[in-house]
């Protein structure tokens, strides 16, 4: 594992994997609420900014191992052009080459260079005044549909690559970011002030995004459900309960989403050492809002209050408890009801144009939960 995990460091531009404790290849763990997030795999209690550092590393491997497979580094050579409303990037890593052409719509207010929101497809969230829209699209690097191993990403890291869909994508959404920073200008698009949304499998793939990528100040996640900011372990409770939710052994089922080990670990998620609070943990202290709907019980509404629940702990330990927000009503999935849209543009205030005294503090649902039963940890003030 060490080859592949400096290369999500580094990809990542985190402090060096030498620095950190290496984590074991066999880890045996059995617990039914959420993983402890303060305690490392070797039993190590993080009270320090420094240590969750190292432990943030520590999580990202545990997600790619059990989950989502690896993200390699930035490719040797990413190349972007800007020319009518599209930026055309060619990416060439080991003699092959791919290319993706994301379109680009300015907004009609606003000043340049704009902030820019990245969406998995056509956004179905309302774009804030003043905010370019970059249309990315996933599936021509990573097919949903299976078999494993198809699609661009894989034409350049060979059909055996252990990324799972959500990784590649993640990737794609860095390439992105990698082409906005070469031609920001020119496109009057602001690198230093990025968002990223997608709804259903894209809310999935935008929260992946945000997690692994640095450069993303505001990760929009909507209606992503299990595989987003649903947690594991929560949704086989309520699958026991009879409840029709998309869970591990389900999500493995068809959608290339996961790394290929997924499938065959999915019966036992008590046994992976990570889930998804930790995986929204990654993003902080940057800006995250969870977009979820509480009528549809597929997407596990109470999977994604309790795992937002435990990821805002995270936040806090960090001195950012309010940088998380939640915001989930009953409606049609993938259409936000109007009445949400300014919660969108509260955060996009505060991490997309810099207004930081804006008060961001969220949590937005017309149902109870029982939340806190899945946490039985405490949370230091890293120091
Ligand atoms: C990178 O790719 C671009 C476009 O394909 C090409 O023009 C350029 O020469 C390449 N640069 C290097 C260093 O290979
Ligand atoms: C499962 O059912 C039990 C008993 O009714 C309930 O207490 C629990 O909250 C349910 N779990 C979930 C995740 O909905």
């Amino acid at each position: 594992m060490r080859v592949s995990s400096v290369a999500i460091f580094s990809a990542i531009g985190l402090v060096a994997a030498q620095d950190c404790a290496k984590i074991p290849e066999t880890i045996t763990y059995n617990k039914a609420t959420l993983p402890d997030p303060f305690t490392t795999v070797g039993g190590a209690k993080v009270t320090t900014k420094a240590q969750w550092q190292c432990r943030r590393q520590e999580i990202i491997e545990l997600l790619s191992r059990y989950e989502l497979g690896p993200k390699p580094p930035k490719p040797a050579n990413v190349s972007a052009t800007f020319s009518g409303n599209s930026i055309k990037i060619t990416i060439t890593e080991a003699g092959k080459t791919i290319t993706m052409s994301p379109s680009v719509r300015i907004p009609t207010g606003g000043s340049a260079p704009y902030p820019v929101i990245i969406a998995f497809g056509m956004p179905s969230i309302a774009i804030p005044a003043g905010v370019a829209v970059v249309n990315f699209q996933p599936e021509q690097l990573a097919p949903s549909d299976p078999p494993h191993g198809k699609g661009a990403f894989f034409n350049i890291y060979g059909s055996n690559h252990n990324a799972g869909g959500l990784m590649a994508w993640a990737w794609g959404v860095s390439r992105v970011i990698d082409a906005i920073e070469q031609i920001g200008a020119a496109a009057k698009l602001d690198p230093k002030r990025i968002g990223v949304t997608g709804c259903s499998r894209y809310g999935k793939g935008a929260l992946a995004s945000g997690a692994f990528d640095e450069r993303i100040s505001l990760t929009l996640p909507q209606e992503g459900g299990s595989g987003g900011p649903g947690c594991w372990r929560v949704v086989a409770e309520m699958k026991r309960n009879g409840t029709k939710v998309e869970d591990a052994v389900q999500i493995s089922g068809g959608d290339q989403w996961f790394n290929p080990k997924f499938a065959q670990n999915a019966k036992n998620v008590n046994a992976w050492p990570e889930d998804h609070h930790m995986l929204m943990g990654l993003v902080a202290p940057r800006g995250l809002l969870v977009i979820e709907n509480t009528g549809i019980d597929y997407l596990g509404p109470p999977s994604t209050a309790a795992c937002t629940t435990a990821a805002k702990e995270i936040y806090k330990s960090l001195g950012a408890g309010d940088s998380i927000g939640y915001t989930a009503s009953n409606h049609g999935h993938c259409s936000l009801p109007a009445n949400q849209g300014p919660d969108i543009a509260l955060f996009a205030q505060r991490f997309l144009f810099g207004k930081a005294e804006t008060k961001t503090e969220m949590w937005k649902t017309d149902k109870k939960f029982d939340v806190k039963k899945w946490i039985d940890w405490a949370t230091p003030t890293l120091t």
